[in-house]
């Protein structure tokens, strides 16, 4: 089994010192940074926009990845590109047209994902996924960390992973809300590749430790 990747979603650091928390947290072993952009209409919580990632900027060493939880995505996509965002993540449930937003994304070397919330099926997800770098899986309803995890995201996971080995394809496949060390194995049994934490990450006791635990996910059975 290959070694599962860890983003750390941001929205549970310390933000008077995000540099710093970032720091620890690619110290701790994450391989890439999650940002989480709320703009209050598509979900009900306001965060940042790109300012903040620009902030960071040439200041770390992993990818980052930007989850675009707002309306009008296309609009702001070219600020998050410039901001320094590797992958800009964009939900099915905010996009008319994913195809175009997949091109604009794709822009200056910027990798495109695409999201899907719990109550969302699988099968939008299946006429981009051969251009897309990422999908990602919602396991809670986005707008907050420290939701707890929706087991029905499992058999969506299964069903996609499964699809995409009978069509050659290997997009990276991510879950995001409520991953912990206990609810990550039941993900990445049935195929998730990326686990997106916020709670489990910058709240542990030892980060190290938490981060470690959520990478070595399945290698242990
Ligand atoms: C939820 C965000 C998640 C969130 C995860 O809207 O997209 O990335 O920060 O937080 P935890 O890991 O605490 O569920
Ligand atoms: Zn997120």
């Amino acid at each position: 089994m290959n070694p599962i990747k860890v983003s750390a979603s941001i929205l549970s650091a310390n933000f008077g010192d995000l540099l710093g928390d970032c720091k620890k947290a690619i110290e701790a072993g994450c391989d890439m940074l999650h940002m989480d952009v709320m703009d209050g209409h598509f979900v009900p919580n306001i965060t940042f926009g790109a300012p903040v990632i620009a902030g960071l900027k040439g200041k770390v060493n992993v990818p980052i990845d930007s989850h675009l939880m707002i309306d009008n995505a296309d609009k702001y996509i070219p600020d998050f590109i410039k901001a320094g965002s590797s992958y800009i993540l964009f939900h099915a449930e905010a996009v008319e047209n994913p195809t175009a937003t997949i091109h604009l994304i794709r822009q200056d070397g910027c990798k495109p994902g695409m999201v899907v919330n719990p109550n969302t099926s699988e099968e939008v997800l299946k006429p981009f996924a051969k251009d897309l770098a990422y999908v990602l899986f919602m396991s809670v309803y986005p707008g907050f960390a420290g939701q707890s995890f929706i087991p029905d995201v499992v058999p969506k996971i299964a069903r996609f992973s499964k699809w995409c080995k009978d069509q050659g394809i290997s997009p990276e496949i991510a879950v995001d809300g409520g991953i912990s060390p206990k609810t990550a194995p039941q993900v990445v049994e049935a195929g998730a590749t990326l686990l997106v934490a916020a709670t489990a990450i910058f709240k542990a006791p030892n980060m190290k430790e938490a981060v470690q635990s959520l990478k070595n996910t399945g290698t242990k059975n």
